[in-house]
């Protein structure tokens, strides 16, 4: 059967990357966490120390970047697993504040359409259905309320042994969702062609079996 792309785009924590990942199980396809590729040029920017408001610094922290996914969904960066390194709070909102300027989003939407040339791709970030892939066959916009994003991310961190605290969760998705969709370029939306699934009351089970009757009919 021909392969097709899927589109899942949604604000933080709305569980894109877990919906995308059992997808991808289940449909045999590739999973782009896109947001990791932004976690990725923020942590460089952390590392080296430049001011991601100094193009020409960020221009050349681009030139030799390499961001790279294992099958089993590791990340590296410039060789180096930062699968965990990227998932500080400090990254969170360092990647949202890079993710702002336009040579960042040209570098990754450039290395994003190239992977999923080819097809088969399950695709989860912000402009997916709107600007990287605006023709995928399929387009999902996840919402669900900031609350209920805080709790999720709350009780993954417990699972992983990372202490957090959930208010601070709540605030700091409340100001990265303001800013990834305010922001001037590609900002989060739902693509006018995209079907929207308020996860809030379903389990992770109903928003994959919601998404796969939506699959199955188009292929
Ligand atoms: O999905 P995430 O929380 O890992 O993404 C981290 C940040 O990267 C997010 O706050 C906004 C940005 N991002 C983006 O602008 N476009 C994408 N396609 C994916 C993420």
């Amino acid at each position: 059967m021909s392969k097709i792309n899927i589109a899942i785009d949604g604000p933080s924590a709305s569980g894109k990357s877990t919906i995308a990942k059992q997808l991808c199980k289940k449909l045999d396809y590739k999973h782009l966490d896109t947001g990791a590729m932004y976690r990725c040029v923020a942590l460089k920017v952390v590392k080296t120390g430049i001011d991601y408001n100094d193009e020409a610094a960020l221009k050349e922290l681009l030139k030799g970047i390499k961001i790279d996914f294992s099958s089993d969904g590791k990340v590296f960066l410039d060789g180096e697993d930062v699968s965990s390194a990227i998932r500080t709070d400090e990254i969170s909102m360092m990647a949202s504040n890079v993710s702002t300027k336009l040579t960042v989003r040209k570098h990754l939407v450039k290395m994003q359409q190239k992977i999923a040339k080819n097809k088969g791709y399950i695709m989860d970030g912000r402009d997916i259905g709107t600007v990287v892939l605006p023709d995928a066959e399929v387009k999902i916009f996840m919402t669900a309320s900031a609350e209920t994003r805080a709790k999720r991310r709350y009780l993954e961190n417990q699972e992983r042994g990372i202490k957090s605290n959930l208010r601070a969760l709540t605030q700091e998705i409340i100001e990265r969702d303001y800013q990834d969709s305010h922001r001037k370029h590609s900002p989060l939306k739902k693509a006018e062609d995209a079907i929207e699934i308020d996860t809030s009351e379903m389990t992770i089970v109903q928003v994959v079996d919601e998404i796969m009757q939506i699959v199955e009919e188009k292929l």
